[in-house]
């Protein structure tokens, strides 16, 4: 059931692109002309780590990256500059670093939880958006609304997503994603030399956490795991599980700097790559299964890997698990779900959930 339900983001977001992806998957890496599509766990380890990447073409994040300030901002930087400035990230985003930003998060879903309590029902995507939203600006130290930060944080990523994607561009699509990254750098209100990097930040952590949370949640309610939410080392593998099956960023985009090669298929210079988390993390294949989980280096490919992987991992499972506890005791089902066609990962635009405790 919980597959089933998830399916449907998909297939309501990007239907022939995902077709494509599924008809391929059975290859560990696919050439279609310049496209390289790469589905295998290896093949997606290899080419992450071992094949050099040209950060700063147009059709990839750090292409994004560059639109939203102009400088270099992780996604699009290489060698020292990389590593430096993703050293103080990773620092602000490891265990002290949370434990200092989790009050922000657990003060927003006792809040918005409460009608639970009392037999109302709750949108776990406002919910998520909120909370993504508060722990950004309590990241970057920003003046801005957090529900309206979320906002134009989830307006970059649907416009971003519709030129990196392969499909048809509709016009206006370049003026619709510059005037949306130009909406979220006016709304930040921190230092000039820091809104490109800022900026970045706010879209990586607020679309992931609003595709993920509410996906996770629905797939755990239909396949009734709360049991499995309520000890905290049942909940780790919980969570784990679910951010593997729903694989919330199934899709990167790559465009490859110099020759390599992905479990042993050759890769040329400008290559475009489709790199397919998703089935890398093996979420097509099995689970959720808290019993027999996938072992973790699988699991955590959801989160990239290499020099590059998601420094807000740590982050990302912290709130998922502390919204999986928060829920647990009402035991919710889903009452209303509605795909999100325009967003720039696949998701919920509402999923609606009413506690049966
Ligand atoms: C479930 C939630 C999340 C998922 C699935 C996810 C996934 C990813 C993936 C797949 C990458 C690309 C890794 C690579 O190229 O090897 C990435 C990069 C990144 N993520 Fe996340 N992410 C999540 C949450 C977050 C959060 C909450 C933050 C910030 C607070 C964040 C910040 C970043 C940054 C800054 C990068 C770029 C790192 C670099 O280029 O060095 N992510 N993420």
């Amino acid at each position: 059931m919980g597959r089933r339900r998830d399916r449907r983001v998909y297939l309501g977001s990007h239907p022939v692109l995902f077709a494509l992806l599924a008809a391929t998957r059975r290859w560990p890496v696919r050439r279609w002309g310049r496209t390289v599509l790469v589905h295998g766990t290896q093949a997606y380890q290899d080419t992450l780590t071992r094949v050099p990447l040209d950060r700063r073409a147009g059709t990839t994040t750090g292409g994004t990256a560059q639109r939203l300030g102009g400088s270099r901002l992780l996604f699009d930087e290489d060698g020292a500059g990389h590593r430096d400035s993703r050293r103080a990230l990773v620092d602000t985003l490891g265990s002290a670093g949370v434990a200092r930003l989790r009050p922000v998060w657990t003060a927003v879903l006792a809040e918005r939880l409460a009608p639970l309590a009392t037999g109302g029902t709750v949108d776990l995507v406002r919910v998520a958006a909120e909370l993504a939203g508060a722990t950004t600006v309590a990241l970057l130290g920003s003046t801005a609304d957090p529900v309206g930060l979320a906002a134009a944080a989830r307006r970059v990523a649907a416009t971003a997503a519709a030129e990196q994607l392969p499909g048809l561009r509709r016009p206006g699509q370049r003026r619709a994603a510059r005037a949306a990254a130009g909406e979220l750098t006016a709304l930040l209100g921190v230092p000039a030399d820091e809104v490109g990097r800022a900026a970045m930040l706010a879209v990586a952590a607020v679309n992931t956490t609003v595709a993920a949370i509410p996906r996770c949640v629905a797939w755990c309610a239909d396949d009734r795991l709360w049991n499995a939410a309520d000890t905290d080392d049942s909940r780790e593998v919980l969570v784990n599980e679910l951010l593997r099956v729903t694989a919330p960023s199934p899709l990167l985009p790559r465009v490859a700097a110099a020759e390599g090669s992905a479990d042993g298929c050759p890769v040329r210079a400008g290559d475009r790559l489709l790199l397919v988390a998703r089935h890398a993390a093996q979420a097509h294949r099995q689970g959720p299964d808290c019993a027999a989980p996938a072992p973790p280096k699988v699991a955590q490919l959801v989160f990239g890997a290499g020099g590059h992987a998601c420094p807000g991992a740590r982050l990302a499972r912290v709130q998922l698990a502390d919204t999986l506890a928060a829920l647990a005791p009402y035991r919710p089902v889903v009452v209303r779900s509605r795909v999100d066609r325009r967003a720039g990962l696949p998701g919920w635009a509402e999923l609606t959930v009413r506690g049966t405790t």
